[in-house]
């Protein structure tokens, strides 16, 4: 019997990850990770997707089946969710940019079809430097972490998306980083009153969202109240 191996093989994403590079650059760098096992049975990586000084970054989980084969963030039903609960809150799609915890699709076979499985602990931490370079150069002002994988990557692994959603916090990734539910959340809710009341909840969390867009935005950055002491701060355009 050949002896185990008593490290990991895969060391995790940072290695791969080029220094202080532009979101094309990264993008095009994360088609070859090896960071983790999970590159092996995906098609491609999908890396996020967005304007590169976009105000609001979210966070989902990992790729689906349809985004695996299609190479682009929430094109599948999640996705299709998720645009009717960002315009029903007041968001425009092409205004966020989307991308995921994890960079490559993780599934099991049943049959023909693929089904999604969650990243595990180990994987969702190899592949945070992606999500890091991310942030950094976007440096958003708001963050939105769709569903606990997400959260969980950001927040730490107590967070609870249950009793925390909907608020923002002020963390490393952004001054209001929030968390709310997945969109296929909703999808899986078992019946159709319990969609119904599982997408009013996701809405009313991303209308707290967009409030607080709409507000910085009338408000300029240097015009907070805690800084508005400045001469700068009393112009009123
Ligand atoms: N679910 C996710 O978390 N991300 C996607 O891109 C698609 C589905
Ligand atoms: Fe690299 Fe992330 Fe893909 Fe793993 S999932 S191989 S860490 S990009």
């Amino acid at each position: 019997m050949p002896a185990r191996r008593l490290h990991r093989p895969y060391s995790g994403a940072e290695a791969w990850v080029p220094d202080h590079a532009s979101l094309p650059v990264l993008r095009a760098a994360v088609s070859s990770c090896h960071g983790c096992p999970l590159y092996r049975h995906a098609t491609q990586a999908v890396f996020g997707e967005g304007p590169a000084h976009a105000r609001v970054v979210m966070i989902g989980e990992v790729p689906g089946d349809a985004e695996d084969r299609e190479g682009h963030v929430f094109v599948g039903p999640a996705g299709r969710l998720l645009d009717e609960v960002l315009e029903a809150a007041g968001i425009a799609r092409d205004e966020v940019y989307l991308t995921n915890a994890v960079k490559h699709f993780k599934f099991t076979r049943r049959g023909k079809r693929r089904i999604h499985a969650k990243p595990t602990r180990y994987e969702q931490r190899a592949c945070k430097p992606w999500l890091n370079a991310e942030l950094e150069r976007i440096a958003p002002e708001v963050v939105v972490a769709l569903g606990a994988t997400a959260a969980q990557t950001l927040f730490g692994p107590h967070f609870k998306v249950t009793e925390s959603r909907g608020q923002a916090f002020a963390t490393e990734y952004a001054p209001y980083t929030f968390a709310t539910v997945h969109p296929s959340s909703v999808l899986r809710a078992p019946d159709a009153e319990a969609r119904a009341s599982a997408r009013r909840a996701l809405i009313a969390d991303l209308e707290r969202v967009a409030a607080h867009l709409r507000e910085s935005a009338a408000a300029p950055r240097h015009a907070k109240p805690t800084r508005s002491a400045g001469t700068k701060a009393a112009r009123s355009h």
